[in-house]
């Protein structure tokens, strides 16, 4: 298990994590919009209401700001004998605590909780950047996204 470097915390998301910048970290990763507070808190409960589905941590600094994120949701299956598998979504280390081994971390955190929760796998979607970090991850190469944008 990879160290998070002194003062530093991982743990589950909250609700005042809107002002600790978690938007802010997810913008490395995608345009996220203008999510004003109150959207936040609807979608926050919404989640939170399936706590047995969601699993969304969080990295916080030695000040405490949200500095990297992750997410892992759970799908149950009729499929393996009513099998679970662990979609992993939306990592994001803000730009400079990048190489510090958060995203490593975040992984092996999310990775912890799919095996205890009883998945068989965890999938993901990434580009070909990430590849490398993903195999440092564990993770192997596995068929081919396909994508229908509406
Ligand atoms: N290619 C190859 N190796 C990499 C890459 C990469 N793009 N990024 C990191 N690594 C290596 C590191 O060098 C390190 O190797 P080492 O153990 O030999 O030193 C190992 O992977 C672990 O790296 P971390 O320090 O934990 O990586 P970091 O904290 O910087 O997080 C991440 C990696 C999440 C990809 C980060 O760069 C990021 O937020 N990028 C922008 C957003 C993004 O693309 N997120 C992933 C989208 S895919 C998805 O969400 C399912």
């Amino acid at each position: 298990i990879s160290l998070l470097p002194t003062d530093y915390t991982i743990r589950p998301m909250r609700r005042s994590d809107y002002n600790r910048g978690y938007l802010d970290v997810l913008r490395v990763l995608t345009t996220v919009g203008d999510i004003t507070e109150e959207a936040w808190n609807q979608r926050y409960d919404w989640i939170t209401s399936r706590n047995d589905e969601y699993y969304m941590l969080v990295v916080c600094d030695g000040a405490d700001r949200v500095v990297g994120t992750g997410s892992l949701i759970v799908e149950r299956k009729f499929i393996h004998s009513l099998g679970m598998v662990g979609h992993i979504e939306d990592i994001a280390v803000e730009k400079n605590q990048q190489g510090k081994k958060l995203g490593l971390r975040i992984i092996q955190a999310l990775d912890y909780v799919a095996a205890q929760v009883g998945c068989y796998k965890s999938i993901l979607d990434c580009s070909e950047v990430n590849e490398g970090f993903y195999v440092k991850c564990g993770f192997k190469r596995a068929g081919l996204e396909m994508a229908h944008y509406y």
